[in-house]
């Protein structure tokens, strides 16, 4: 065993056992051995002073200071020159002992040291968990000065709320009040340039009565003549069903992206059932130079759908047309009446007839501009010898105008059908009186009313009123139809995505805000930077579908996940911070906010105009509504009904008796009810349907085949 074992081994416990403490005043030994041995006759700096023990913290420090200088640090200090030890005489004693025999120097000189060290850390302690006791907060403020290090690794959280009240009652899984998104702490120049852009879309409710003034002009101008900015068509239509009618129809809806055909049973109890097939048009047939590729695509549909959903009326109709040289093997019943809503503006001579005036909602094929278009889908059909009579022409809000009317609960009937999807427009009933433009053709005078076709997507074409920022200007410079279907541009799904995105595409451009770019991740919320994709259709036309909008709105959630998803999805738009959102997201809203409150102005107008608020009866005004805006744009139909309230001669009573109800599958069902009416009409006809078919068959066999433009039937 060496010297060094031996000397730091804690034998029996009496020697270990410090000795009882000694009060009397510290001395330098006399026999103390070399180590301890103080010579006087030193230079005055080797001369060390031992301090009285601790009896402060700074007399502690002074000897913490004294100790560990003398034995570790300063080179000037002699080890053969000591002091007096500041522990009582016992303790050096004891020492000493262990200095005899021949325990190495460093040991005797620590032990005394480490002893004090740990008074000195204690009393330390002691001072610390007072002050923290007294100074709660300080601890925070030291996590923060460690955490602020640049090459700190930890995030300083924000200090936890203290909650009153310390018992959790009732612990909820899932917040049950709508998360409240993050206000921005400053406000950065992304933020100022977003409201500068959100108050341009400000609509008013002075604006709002100019609009309805200037719309009540411009209704009457196009009752009164045509070639109005607002067409005001009659329909042909005298009536609306009350849910009694009954029979099996077939309807074709063409009016945008998709074609639809359907079949519909009509049960005479307000209720339907509907069977239906869709297909997206291809582009090139929505933009060409000739009608007849479309057309002809539309009846192949039509074949499909017979021979998919209607099979034994459709072979039983070829067996029969095997047959044609006996007049028996034709059947006025055997022939489908069909209506075909086509929603795009036209001029309607008959029940099933109207021409074309123009083309909207990015179609353009000039060859089909004044031509029949019951005419050009009726010669398709009769090319593929469908058992097929297109009987009723309906625009889509015709259409809605009947479903509501089917459909609606009570006795009341519907006042106007309303459309606010990828287009827009209104049918209404007026009086026929009311009607100063010459309606030519056949209708049932008997109800004193007609139906009307707006076609308020060209309301105010010559902006009177309209609002005209410069996003509007350029989305309107850039379309198929510049100067057309003004107030469309600014209210229907098929254009709000476009201003919102020209608004975005501005924004990027601009240097001094930072919407989807960040200096660096520190500025992004999700410690990252922002992309957009080389491929984004941010930056092509049409590139941002309006359903976008919805989701921003809608989404509340505190990081604005589900938009944040979409971006990424749509537009490529990676990382977005929390602003881009939030930019997003009340630009979406303010664009979204003027289309409502545009739409009540035709609502808030058609209402007036029927003059129904000022009759004696407590009896609410029914308006149906179809379209993706108004079903799925949040609060729209709220926004709406806020305008109307705004309005003179309307106000909040008469916003009240107003019902505005979603009315699906107008398109359908309010096709089919018009060509029940259609189909009653024909039984009153001077010439029934039968006798038509049998000319129209021998025309066939003799290879005369109808022309375009011409119709196929009699009326
Ligand atoms: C058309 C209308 C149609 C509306 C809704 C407009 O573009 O001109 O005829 O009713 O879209 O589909």
């Amino acid at each position: 065993m060496s010297d060094w074992e031996d000397a730091t081994r804690c034998t029996p416990a009496a020697e270990c056992s410090p000795p009882p403490l000694n009060t009397a005043p510290l001395a330098a030994s006399p026999d103390a051995p070399d180590l301890y041995h103080v010579d006087p006759t030193n230079s005055p700096a080797k001369l060390a002073v031992a301090p009285s023990p601790p009896t402060t913290l700074s007399s502690a420090f002074k000897a913490w200071r004294f100790f560990s200088a003398r034995a570790d640090d300063d080179p000037d200090l002699d080890p053969s020159i000591t002091t007096a030890s500041p522990f009582p005489a016992a303790v050096d004693d004891h020492h000493r002992r262990q200095k005899t025999q021949k325990t190495p120097s460093i040991v005797a000189v620590h032990r005394p040291t480490l002893t004090f060290i740990h008074v000195f850390s204690v009393t330390f302690l002691i001072l610390v968990l007072v002050a923290q006791l007294f100074l709660t907060d300080v601890k925070f403020q030291y996590s923060r000065i460690f955490t602020s290090h640049p090459f700190s690794r930890t995030v300083s959280s924000p200090p936890a709320f203290v909650l009153d009240d310390s018992v959790c009652e009732s612990p909820q899984p899932f917040p049950t009040a709508p998360p409240v998104s993050r206000a921005p702490a400053m406000e950065s120049p992304l933020v100022q340039e977003t409201k500068r852009i959100v108050a341009q879309f400000d609509y008013t409710g002075t604006d709002v009565n100019n609009g309805v003034k200037e719309f009540l002009r411009q209704m009457n101008e196009g009752l009164q003549k045509d070639g109005t900015s607002m067409s005001q068509i009659p329909t042909y239509v005298t009536g609306v069903p009350n849910g009694t009618e009954k029979g099996l129809y077939l309807a074709v809806d063409l009016g945008g992206t998709n074609f639809r055909v359907c079949s519909i049973h009509l049960n005479g109890d307000t209720t339907f059932n509907l069977t239906y097939s869709k297909v997206a048009i291809p582009k090139e047939l929505m933009v060409a130079k000739t009608a007849q590729e479309l057309f002809a695509f539309l009846a192949k549909q039509i074949e499909q759908f017979l021979k998919t959903h209607h099979e034994d009326h459709f072979e039983a109709h070829i067996r029969r047309r095997n047959t044609i040289s006996t007049p028996d093997g034709f059947r006025d019943e055997h022939i489908f009446r069909l209506g075909f809503t086509f929603s795009f503006p036209v001029q309607q001579f008959g029940i099933n007839k109207g021409t074309l005036i123009r083309w909207t909602k990015g179609f353009d094929i000039p060859d089909a501009v004044g031509k029949d278009v019951c005419a050009l889908l009726q010669q398709e059909i009769d090319l593929l010898h469908l058992p097929v009579k297109v009987a009723a022409l309906v625009n889509d809000t015709v259409g809605t105008l009947m479903a509501r009317s089917y459909t609606s609960p009570g006795k009341t009937s519907t006042l106007l059908g309303a459309i606010f999807g990828t287009g827009t427009n209104g049918a209404y009933v007026e009086k026929v009186v009311n009607i100063q433009k010459s309606v030519d053709g056949e209708y049932d005078k008997s109800t004193g009313d007609m139906v009307i076709n707006t076609e308020w997507g060209s309301f105010d074409n010559q902006l009177n009123v309209l609002p005209n920022t410069s996003y509007d200007i350029e989305l309107d410079k850039k379309s198929v139809n510049p100067g057309i279907q003004m107030f469309e541009k600014r209210v229907s799904g098929m254009f709000l995505g476009e201003i919102v995105r020209l608004v975005l595409v501005d924004m990027v451009k601009n240097p001094n805000i930072a919407l989807f770019k960040d200096d660096n991740s520190s500025t992004n919320d999700w410690r990252s930077t922002t992309n957009i994709g080389s491929g984004s259709s941010l930056h092509k036309q049409w590139g941002l579908d309006s359903s976008l909008m919805s989701i921003a709105v809608a989404d509340n959630t505190p990081e604005h996940s589900t938009l944040r998803m979409q971006l990424e999805k749509e537009l490529q738009v990676d990382s977005a911070s929390f602003e881009d959102t939030q930019a997003f997201k009340e630009i979406s809203y303010a664009v979204g906010r003027r289309a409502a409150r545009l739409a009540a102005v035709a609502l808030g107008a058609t209402v007036l105009q029927s003059g129904k608020l000022s009759e004696a009866s407590d009896e609410p005004i029914d308006i149906g509504v179809d379209g993706s805006l108004v079903e799925h744009y949040p609060f729209f139909r709220d926004m709406i009904y806020e305008a109307l309230a705004a309005i003179d001669g309307i106000g909040p009573a008469g916003a009240q008796r107003i019902r505005i109800g979603i009315a699906k599958d107008g398109s359908g069902v309010g096709a089919a009810l018009i060509a029940l009416v259609a189909a009653g009409m024909e039984k009153k006809g001077p010439v029934d349907y039968l006798n038509a078919v049998r000319n129209n068959a021998a025309q066939k066999l003799a290879g005369v085949l109808p022309t375009v433009g011409e119709t196929t039937t009699l009326s």
